[in-house]
């Protein structure tokens, strides 16, 4: 016969529930605060007028011409995105990526617009090469096999073209040894010392960008990217790639992917304590799409709870195509 009524009383002197027990304690005692302000969204600007064109794998992300990149990056500012990472889709592309530093090309473009329009707009702008080249590599090829130093001086012109544009950061994501030490050694050159360089430190070599090249139309013809970027099965390497970077110049150093990669994430922050930046990406962002377009997941909380985990191992900085949403979300009355 069943006798535990509302009379069975415990002995403890722990009762975890107690800091549980409304919305106003739980927020009391919350370790981790998610704020918009550490969000940055990345954009795809294109060439043309008007043009704003879905990408398929990436439901709510655009392919945007620069006067509609200027209008989304404000409507991100009015929702409390400080910033936003700028990727380049230029019309023609060659063996060389020369359009990398084109100072009209679109996201050269794009930053000299969204600084003289968007005040306090945080521009921040990949420097990469593979969005530029005929065979999608992120550098310049001999054979089969890409050259390290000389595409390290394509890569640290594009970045100063995007640095005279008047970006507040350059993050190079090629991985090649050295760029972050020839692209601050050329912007101080230039008299441009106040550009920053975020580094893609710890870039894996993942599936999970698969969306991207999509948007960014920069799948290798041939071949992958596991001559430059990171194994996912290393993590001191990982400490070394930062080590690195740091002592090159860079001013924030990124951990990407982030999801998969929240213990690197979390050694980095704790061995440098250096500001800290982590690139959810465009498979990570994708997967949760789909699943909440089954009605698997649950959006808002979905969202809000991947970025959280994020904030919590360590980083700083995230970015985000969900920083719109996540920010407009973080606004809301939390639910009690
Ligand atoms: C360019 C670059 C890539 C991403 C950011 N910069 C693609 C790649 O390395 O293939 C991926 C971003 C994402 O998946 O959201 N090198």
């Amino acid at each position: 016969m069943a006798t535990h009524t509302s009379t069975a009383r415990l002995a403890l002197t722990r009762r975890p529930r107690r800091l549980r027990r409304t919305e106003a304690i739980r927020s009391l005692v919350r370790e981790t605060r998610l704020t918009p302000d550490c969000f940055i969204l990345p954009l795809f600007v294109c060439e043309g007028r008007g043009v704003r064109r879905e990408v398929s794998s990436m439901p709510g992300v655009f392919q945007l011409s620069v006067d509609e990149a200027v209008k989304e990056a404000a409507a991100a500012k009015a929702d409390g995105v400080p910033g936003v990472l700028l990727f380049g889709l230029p019309d023609s592309k060659d063996a060389t990526g020369s359009k990398a530093s084109d100072p009209d090309a679109p996201v050269q473009s794009a930053v000299r617009a969204m600084k003289r329009e968007i005040r306090d707009l945080i521009v921040i702008t990949d420097v990469c090469l593979c969005e530029y080249t005929s065979h999608g590599h992120c550098g310049i090829l001999e054979g089969e096999e890409i050259l390290n130093d000389v595409t390290v001086a394509h890569v640290a012109d594009a970045a100063l073209s995007h640095a005279v544009a008047g970006a507040d950061f350059v993050a190079p994501s090629d991985m090649m040894d050295g760029r972050v030490a020839a692209i601050r050694t050329l912007l101080d050159e230039r008299g441009l010392d106040r550009t920053g360089i975020m580094s893609y430190a710890a870039k894996y070599c993942s599936a999970f960008y698969g969306p991207f090249r999509d948007a960014a139309d920069s799948a290798p013809q041939f071949g992958d990217r596991r001559s430059h970027q990171m194994d996912p099965a290393n993590v001191e390497e990982a400490l070394r790639e930062v080590e690195t970077d740091i002592e090159e110049g860079a001013d924030i150093i990124m951990v990407k992917p982030a999801l998969h990669y929240l213990d690197v994430i979390s050694r980095v922050k704790r061995q440098f304590n250096q500001p800290t930046a982590a690139y959810h990406v465009s498979g990570e962002y994708a997967m949760l799409k789909l699943a909440v377009a089954k009605g698997w997941i649950d959006e808002r909380r979905g969202m809000l709870e991947t970025l959280t985990a994020i904030k919590r191992a360590g980083a700083d900085i995230i970015i985000t195509y969900y920083a719109r949403d996540a920010a407009r979300a973080l606004h809301e009355k939390p639910r009690a």
